[in-house]
């Protein structure tokens, strides 16, 4: 799939989000977006809000700590480097980032 956006330019296929309603009852947008058809927020991405992280966090850029793009860049997403991360989170560590601000 290709989406462009006339801001963006092309979208990277890891950043899109496809979704699908049927709407039973013919063409009704209005419909279509008050009966539950809000595609759900990553279960991830709402922990993340709920919690302190955003005040030294971004998803793009750097704060006080790396931003979750970078991050995410930096390890690969298996099994081994989740429980590594988690640990970090909860028992806290330095000095992988350098200074980031
Ligand atoms: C007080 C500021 C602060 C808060 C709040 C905070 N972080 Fe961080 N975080 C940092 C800094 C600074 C680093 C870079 C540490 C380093 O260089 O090792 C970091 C690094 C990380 C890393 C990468 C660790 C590594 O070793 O590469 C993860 C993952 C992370 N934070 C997740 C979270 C999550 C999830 C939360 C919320 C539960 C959170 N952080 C809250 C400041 C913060």
């Amino acid at each position: 799939m290709t989406v462009t956006d006339p801001e963006d330019g092309k979208i990277a296929p890891e950043r899109m989000t496809v979704g699908f309603n049927f709407i039973p009852y013919g063409r009704d947008m209005a419909g279509a977006l008050t009966q539950g058809g809000a595609l759900p927020t990553p279960k991830g991405k709402e922990l993340f809000y709920s919690l302190d992280c955003k005040a030294c966090h971004t998803e793009n850029s750097a704060s006080v700590g790396p931003s979750l793009m970078d991050i995410a860049g930096k390890y690969e997403h298996t099994d081994k480097n989740t429980v590594l991360l988690a640990d970090k989170v909860i028992r806290g560590g330095s000095g992988v980032w350098g200074t980031v601000l």
